[in-house]
């Protein structure tokens, strides 16, 4: 990685807007590389002219400049970036299941993975597309890089939701407490309840010392993280603010080479028994992309929904040939 960081977004509709405004907010990126489908049907120049012009008049605000290019549909123009940023879909398509977007996404996503391939990158993949899962083993398989180089924002954002869903049932400020969704970012995800600390402290140790406190349904909270995406979209069809910045945490986790610990998709190397493909475990996040795949001991239940969760992700793969 050179002292200048580059990053590129390739879709710059809702979710790519905001990843690049957080990118501009947060001051990660130094030069910003801007790409949209641009001809026939999907002519969406004037969308994308009109995000670069709005990120270059908030520039001023921001903690440093930052270069901004319009790169058309030239997708090759992002091989030197340090990472690229897959935000390509139609939302719409996805309104009642991630997995409408299968077949768009996953065409779209080979109009631009091979030309980057081609033009030489060797950065760090982070994507969001849905099905994340699959479009992330997509990308892995058509570019032929090392997995550990494709990320998929993949359960962090559920993660996220399901911090935020036991903050509210208990009260505690989510930075505090340790949760993830894992599997499918889909609807089969699962919430690691067998995980769940609060500041250190296992779940099952404060439901038994605090009932009043911790005594919540379990199932209603992982239902507010499994729908809380579906929820979004039926308010504002689409959701933005927090994918977008699932992404960027991981971008920084890059740059800053963190070993920054989040659920994320990754390749499966026999990770409780699966292989093959993409899907979320919680995983160190530094320079080179993925780094370890933390294992726990899940309980029987909990591995049962894994592996549903995974014969999902392949389901998939097989409808579209991978
Ligand atoms: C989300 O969960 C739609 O996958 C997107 O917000």
């Amino acid at each position: 990685m050179g002292t200048v960081t580059k990053i590129g977004i390739v879709g710059m509709g809702h979710v790519g807007a905001h990843v690049a405004n957080s990118l501009v907010l947060q001051g990660v990126a130094d030069e910003l590389y801007m790409t949209e489908q641009c001809s026939g049907d999907e002519d969406h120049s004037a969308k994308l002219a009109a995000e670069v012009q709005d990120l270059g008049d908030s520039l001023a605000f921001c903690p440093h400049n930052v270069a901004l290019y319009n790169c058309g549909e030239d997708y090759a123009r992002l091989a030197d970036c340090d990472i690229i940023i897959n935000a390509a879909g139609k939302v719409r398509l996805a309104s009642e299941d991630r997995d409408g977007e299968l077949f768009y996404t996953t065409d779209t996503a080979k109009t631009f993975i091979t030309p980057i391939a081609d033009a030489g990158f060797d950065g760090v993949w982070i994507t969001i597309s849905n099905p994340c899962d699959v479009v992330a083993t997509e990308i892995w398989k058509l570019s032929g890089m090392d997995p550990k180089r494709v990320i998929g924002t993949g359960t962090a954002l559920d993660s996220s939701r399901l911090k935020y869903a036991l903050s509210r049932a208990t009260g505690y400020d989510q930075h505090s407490i340790s949760a993830y969704m894992l599997g499918e970012h889909g609807n089969s995800m699962f919430a690691a309840w067998s995980a769940v600390n609060f500041g250190g402290k296992p779940l099952a140790q404060l439901r038994e010392e605090q009932p009043d406190r911790f005594g919540f349904d379990e199932g209603e909270v992982e239902q507010e993280a499994r729908h809380g995406g579906y929820v979004t979209y039926a308010g504002k069809q689409c959701t933005e603010f927090a994918v977008a910045d699932a992404a960027v945490r991981l971008a920084r986790a890059v740059i800053s080479n963190e070993h920054y610990i989040t659920a994320c998709s990754t390749l499966m190397t026999g990770d409780y028994g699966e292989e093959g493909f993409f899907t979320s475990l919680p995983c160190v996040v530094g320079a080179n992309g993925v780094e370890e795949v933390m294992h726990f001991d899940l309980s029987d239940s909990e591995l049962r929904e894994f592996q549903a969760s995974c014969a999902h992700v392949k389901e998939n793969l097989s409808r579209i040939g991978l």
